[in-house]
């Protein structure tokens, strides 16, 4: 990995993936890619960026080959509100951008491309506690069925086509440099915003609603680490579980309280992320990410709790 290509720059992932990549390889060889969302100035302002449409093949073979990339992570994709709800849209980022991707790596000889999955890549009738790394897969929601499209594909490339795809399955990323945006797990973010703001929050979840969740440090370990990984070692390539922490709407009330006494959160169940987290699992068994390339994630939840409520009051306080 000498010359980057990160699409979906501007997202939650990008914004923070970008920074830790061009300290990694400098920044002249990291290009942030875009389709129409701005930069955060700290990416925009650090290195190379271009805009690049996924849902063209000609579009991201042109970056590829204009900045000399070797390597690519692809973020850009459409989560699972925003994919319910423009299905037509969802096909052609989630599946058609995908799709451009691999053919375009393969056109162009590229050594590398990493595609994050998702714990929405399982289903209600997965086991939900320490999901193993291999189980049934069978989401119900349009963002996990590309999700375990996306790991197929990747699988099959590597096997068939030779091109080395890898991936980890992310939990819900809590961030506070950008927000995520039509996503089922965001409520975990949306709560320090109103947390800091209001003083309060109104949750779409119901309380008991566990789900696997990661501070954005630990993701970007993993999807650097995962890259990074010697390929020997490597049993399984773009659906590795990564796991850190889970919990539910009521444990983080309580931790964002244990800063904040006065914090209250009530709740307004919104039926369709009900039912999306009632079919993912509450946490992940990722003991082949910790056997073939030692993953390890280094925040719990009161260390999150305590580095986002610190971060994000000053962002929005200053
Ligand atoms: N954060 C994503 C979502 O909620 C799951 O990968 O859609």
């Amino acid at each position: 990995m000498r010359r980057i290509l990160v699409t979906g720059a501007a997202g939650q992932l990008g914004s923070e993936l970008i920074p830790a990549l061009r300290e990694r390889y400098g920044s002249d060889n990291v290009v942030a890619a875009m389709h129409r969302s701005p930069l955060t100035e700290e990416v925009a302002d650090s290195g190379p960026f271009t805009q690049v449409d996924a849902t063209e093949q000609d579009s991201v073979e042109r970056a590829i080959r204009d900045y000399d990339i070797d390597s690519l992570y692809h973020l850009g994709s459409l989560l699972s509100v925003a994919a319910e709800a423009n299905r037509p849209l969802a096909h052609r980022v989630n599946i058609i951008g995908l799709l451009n991707v691999l053919e375009a790596a393969c056109d162009t000889g590229l050594e590398r491309v990493v595609i994050p999955s998702s714990i929405a890549a399982f289903g209600i009738d997965t086991p939900h506690d320490s999901t193993p790394n291999e189980t049934l897969q069978r989401p119900t929601s349009l963002y996990g069925i590309s999700k375990v499209f996306g790991e197929l594909m990747g699988n099959y490339f590597f096997e068939r086509v030779g091109l080395d795809v890898r991936g980890v399955r992310l939990p819900g990323v809590v961030s506070w440099k950008v927000e995520p945006g039509g996503g089922t797990t965001d409520y975990a973010v949306d709560a320090f915003y109103g947390a800091i703001r209001e003083g309060r929050y109104t949750c779409y979840l119901r309380p008991g609603t566990y789900l696997p969740m990661m501070y954005v440090p630990d993701a970007i370990k993993a999807l650097i680490e995962v890259a990074e990984a010697d390929v020997d070692g490597l049993k399984h390539h773009a659906d590795y579980n990564v796991n850190s922490m889970s919990f539910e709407p009521t444990e983080l009330a309580e931790a964002i309280r244990r800063r904040m006494p006065g914090f209250e959160m009530d709740y307004d169940v919104d039926p369709l992320r009900q039912y999306i987290a009632d079919s993912w699992p509450n946490s992940l068994d990722d003991s082949v990410a910790r056997q073939e390339w030692d993953w390890r994630p280094d925040y719990g939840l009161e260390a999150m709790v305590d580095d986002m409520y610190e971060n994000l009051s000053r962002k929005l306080l200053g």
